[in-house]
């Protein structure tokens, strides 16, 4: 038997015992009574009665055991040509006297603190201080518009918010504060205070005894000591895409994702304590909190935060700059990267100009990585590449290839085998088992693995009726797929209204509300259709009301303009089209995927129940219009 199986069955057949195994990587002030506890509701948990601080194991205890002159954090800031190095000592002190400016501001254990930050620094410090105190936080991703950051503020409720004066991207400057001013304008919940981060680029205004300044409020500080939380306390919420515009709040615990992060950096990454390790995305993303903050930390690695894009900071080079620059063993991004470094250096001409010879592996997730983006991957770097399936509720990888564990023969499009603590089945719609290599949806049998969701934020009943309700004792992913003969996973689409755009999640009925609130829509429905850079883009088809006589183009600048303004430029809202009617079901249900397979002129078949079979001419017409369906 291989060790990657007889790992992954004992993980199945005796839980207490691998994890409780694996909790031993982590600081506990107070051991756990029971590793699982499977009567616990709304579903299973881990470590419970166990206590320990998230921040103590990424940070104190490092210093404590001789790696306190490491680099912990590396801050890469193409965008404003500035660097930065914090030692494990200097991250810890910081963080501790951050912590005491939110204590200050009276957050305490259980309260939220929600971040609305860039890549810099401060973000990372912002989400270990909250830690520290036993306190929750909410990151919010900085491409979301005010109203969204407000959905979040009603939702989590925090007591601070900590955010800076501003972001930037290649294009632009965004001013933050302007639009964290409107969304506590729009929200019900007012936080008690905020504290900014002011940015040369931009300067904030600020409200007398509610805006407090970062530095004034840090060095005003005394350092914070760290709180201890059950296994089972919230470290954090992040709010992720669902089938409405309301996002679902994820919880995460304490105990589980420590541990579960820890024992993922050497098992499926291959990487020690004091290695560089690297992932490629926004502290806004579930991929950020991993793998840019704590599985790093935890593992007593060194993080590099990079505020910059794959392409255009200044070049296709700018990741290799990075690797070579600071060491990196491992990097870990979305694929969309690198079909955009492809893209722009099909020949691999900037990888020459730096050496590599640090780097071990590249890691990619986010969505379904296409063979032909991995073997350029493999074949310019030389290095192994490995695509890898999770997602916001699990934390981790449900599917990789774990490198520490045993590398595996690699087949392009799946992302290998189920990862310990994963029972992953493929089911029917009925909830029989499908057999090797026919689709179904794919479902985890309970107990999800440590780190897992272990319900949504304030809401037991959506966590069920989301994810538990469809198949009773089994959790709903969302994706469906299949496994092969070898037990190799091919995840291929989502089954629910998400798509996933340059390797960010986006709910289609989350823009649907949007464009619906236009004065002028009667209808509407957003499709993903494909796009060979960021895998998918959101197309909205409009019908208009009666009446509505209506220059086609100013009305699509103005849905256009809604989207970004309501949601974000994250969605990259850019096309909609007219139409005089939707195609339905008898039953009124709006074919999307017959739509979805037009515009990316697949094979499809009349459905049986539609209703008005001749307008799918009309549509295939508007979507030639936007180039899609073989324009
Ligand atoms: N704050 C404000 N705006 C942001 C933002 C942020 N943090 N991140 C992105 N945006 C804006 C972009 O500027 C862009 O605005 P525009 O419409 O004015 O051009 C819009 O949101 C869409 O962004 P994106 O889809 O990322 O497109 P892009 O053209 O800027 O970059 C890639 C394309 C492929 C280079 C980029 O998506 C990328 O690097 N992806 C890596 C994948 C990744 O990080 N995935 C996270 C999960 S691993
Ligand atoms: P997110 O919660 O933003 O991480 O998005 C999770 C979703 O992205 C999953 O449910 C999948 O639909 C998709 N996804 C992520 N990684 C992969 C992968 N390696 N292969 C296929 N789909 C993926």
């Amino acid at each position: 038997m291989s060790t990657y199986k007889k790992i992954y069955e004992r993980s199945l057949n005796d839980p207490d015992g691998f994890w409780g195994d694996a909790a031993q990587g982590i600081d506990w002030s107070k051991p756990w009574d029971k590793v699982l506890d499977m009567e616990a509701k709304p579903a299973p948990r881990w470590f419970k009665g166990g206590e320990l601080n998230t921040c103590y194991n990424a940070l104190d205890r490092h210093v404590k055991n001789g790696r306190g002159e490491q680099a912990a954090l590396i801050y890469d800031s193409p965008i404003t040509g500035k660097q930065k190095t914090y030692t494990y000592s200097e991250l810890t002190d910081t963080v501790a006297k951050f912590a005491g400016a939110l204590a200050d501001r009276g957050v305490g254990k259980g309260d939220r603190v929600l971040v609305y930050m860039p890549m810099i620094p401060e973000a990372a410090i912002a989400m270990l201080a909250t830690a520290r105190l036993g306190a929750i936080h909410s990151v919010v991703f900085g491409g979301f518009a005010a109203n969204e950051l407000a959905t979040r503020i009603n939702d989590a409720e925090p007591k601070v918010i900590v955010s800076a004066s501003c972001g930037i991207e290649p294009s632009r400057v965004i001013a933050y504060k302007p639009l964290l001013d409107e969304a506590i304008d729009l929200s019900d919940h007012k936080p008690d205070a905020t504290i900014i981060y002011a940015r040369p680029e931009a300067e904030a205004s600020m409200i007398e005894g509610r805006d407090f300044d970062w530095n004034t409020a840090a060095q005003a500080a005394a350092p914070a000591e760290c709180v201890q939380v059950e296994a089972t306390d919230p470290l954090y919420i992040l709010y992720t895409s669902g089938t409405t515009g309301q996002p679902k709040g994820v919880v995460r615990d304490n105990g589980g994702h420590a541990v579960a992060m820890h024992w993922t950096m050497k098992n499926i990454y291959n990487v020690e304590p004091g290695d560089v390790y690297w992932a490629a995305s926004d502290v806004g993303w579930v991929v950020g909190h991993s793998y840019i903050v704590y599985g790093p930390l935890l593992a007593g690695c060194t993080t590099i935060m990079y505020e910059g894009k794959p392409v255009g900071t200044p070049d296709p080079g700018a990741f290799w700059r990075v690797i070579s620059e600071h060491n990196v063993k491992v990097l870990f991004t979305a694929p969309t990267a690198f079909r955009a470094i492809k893209k722009e250096d099909p020949d691999g001409e900037y990888l020459k100009k730096y050496d590599l010879g640090c780097m071990d592996s590249l890691f990619l997730a986010g969505e379904r990585c296409d063979p032909d983006t991995l073997y350029w991957a493999r074949d310019k770097l030389q290095k192994p590449v490995v695509d890898h399936w999770w997602q916001t509720e699990t934390a981790w990888g449900i599917a990789a290839n774990p490198l520490g564990i045993e590398p595996m023969e690699v087949k392009a499009g799946s992302p290998t085998v189920a990862m310990p603590g994963y029972d992953v089945r493929i089911l029917s719609e009925e909830g029989d088992e499908m057999p090797d290599g026919e689709m179904g949806n794919i479902v985890v049998k309970l107990p999800l693995p440590p780190a897992c969701l272990p319900t949504l934020w304030n809401n037991d009943q959506r966590f069920i009726d989301s994810y538990l309700a469809k198949y009773p004792g089994y959790y709903l992913s969302g994706d469906a797929g299949f496994r092969d003969d070898d037990g190799y996973l091919w995840i291929m689409s989502r089954t629910d209204d998400v798509i996933n755009v340059a390797g960010h999640r986006l709910s289609t009925g989350a823009i649907e509300e949007v464009l619906a609130g236009h004065e002028d829509v009667a209808e509407c429905a957003v499709i993903g259709a494909a796009d060979q850079l960021k895998g998918q883009l959101p197309v909205g088809l409009v019908v208009l009301k009666a009446g509505a006589d209506r220059d086609e183009q100013e009305l699509a600048g103005e849905l256009v303009k809604r989207v970004r303004d309501l949601i974000g430029p994250v969605a990259a809202f850019k096309q909609v089209v007219v139409v005089s009617a939707l195609p339905k079901t008898r039953s009124g249900k709006i074919l999307r995927g017959t739509m979805v397979k037009i515009a990316d002129q697949q094979e499809w078949k009349m459905p049986a129940t539609i209703d008005n079979p001749a307008i799918l001419d009309d549509i295939s017409v508007a979507l030639k219009k936007l180039g899609y369906a073989g324009a």
